[in-house]
C-alpha cells in the first residue's frame, strides 16, 4: 500500500561523482516489497519547488526498517537533498510501481542484469534477492566514466561483475553491450534497468532470451494520476511508467 512518511536520515554520504547513498528509516520500508520499486522524495526547504522526484530504491533492510537510495545531484530538488544530514527528515511517497519478477529466475538458473549509471542501484537488491532465490546473477554495470563508478565491490560479493565505461578509463570501454558481445555470459534470463537507448540496445543485442525492462521517465505524479510519464506500447496503445511499470516485460514498450 502507498505511504507518505516523513522519514528519518540514519546515513548519508557520496559515493561518486555526484552521486550519493542515503538511508532512511521509517515505517513505509516495511511496505517495500519488489526490488525495482520506486519512492517519490520531496524535499521540505523554503526553496524546494512542490514537484517530488522519483529515485529507486537500492536496499530494502525491513529487519531495520531501512531503504537505502541512490540518486545523482544535480537539479535543484537533488541538490537539496544531498544536504540533509543524519536525523534530517524527508518526506517520502511510496513504494510505487510494479517491480523486477524475480519468481521469474527458477532456482539454479542464471540470471543477467544489466545497469547503466543511475539504473544500477535497483539491480542491487533484485541481485540479492536473486541469489537468496538459489539464482546465480552475472552483472554487467555500465558508466560514464572511472569517476562515476559505485558499488563495484558490492555486486561482486554476489557474483561475477564486469564494469564498462563509455570513455575506457576504467574497466571495458564502450557500451554494455560490447561487454556482452565479447565475454559471452551464459544465462537464461535478463533483468535491466537503464536509459532507453541502453534498453534499445540490450534487447536488439539478446534476441532469444526472456528479459524484464525497468524504464526511467520523467514523472509528475508519481502515482498514474497525471500522465506525464506515458510511453508507446508495440501493440499501439500506451502505459504509464509510474503505475503501470516501471519494469516491464521486454517487448512490450516501444524501444
Ligand atoms: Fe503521473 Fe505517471 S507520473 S501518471
Amino acid at each position: 500500500m502507498i505511504q507518505q512518511e516523513q522519514m528519518k536520515v540514519v546515513h548519508h554520504k557520496q559515493i561518486a561523482d555526484d552521486i550519493f547513498e542515503l538511508t532512511l528509516i521509517g515505517q513505509l520500508s516495511l511496505a517495500m516489497k519488489q526490488p525495482g520499486q520506486f519512492v517519490h522524495i520531496r524535499v521540505a526547504d523554503a526553496y524546494e519547488p512542490s514537484l517530488r522526484r522519483p529515485i529507486s530504491i537500492a536496499e530494502i533492510d525491513h529487519d531495520a526498517m531501512q531503504f537505502k537510495m541512490i540518486y545523482r545531484a544535480g537539479g535543484l530538488g537533488t541538490n537539496l537533498l544531498s544536504k540533509k544530514k543524519v536525523g534530517d527528515e524527508v518526506d517520502v511517497l511510496g513504494p510505487l510501481g510494479n517491480g523486477f519478477p524475480v519468481e521469474e529466475a527458477l532456482p539454479g538458473s542464471t540470471a543477467l542484469l544489466v545497469g547503466g549509471g543511475i539504473g544500477v542501484p535497483p539491480l542491487y537488491e533484485l541481485a540479492k534477492r536473486l541469489n537468496e532465490r538459489g539464482v546465480k546473477t552475472i552483472h554487467v554495470l555500465g558508466f560514464q566514466s572511472q569517476a562515476n563508478v559505485f558499488y563495484e565491490d558490492k555486486f561482486k560479493a554476489l557474483g561475477e561483475t564486469f564494469i564498462v565505461t563509455a570513455d575506457g578509463t576504467y574497466g571495458y570501454k564502450g557500451f554494455v553491450t560490447d561487454v556482452i558481445s565479447e565475454v559471452e555470459p551464459v544465462f537464461d534470463i535478463f533483468y535491466s534497468c537503464g536509459p532507453m537507448p541502453m534498453l534499445g540496445a540490450l534487447e536488439k543485442a539478446i534476441p532469444d532470451k526472456k528479459g524484464f525492462l525497468s524504464f526511467e521517465e520523467r514523472m509528475g505524479c508519481g502515482i498514474g494520476a497525471c500522465y506525464a510519464c506515458v510511453c508507446d506500447t508495440t501493440d499501439g496503445d500506451y502505459k504509464k511508467v509510474c503505475a503501470d511499470g516501471p519494469v516491464f516485460p521486454r517487448g512490450v514498450v516501444v524501444l
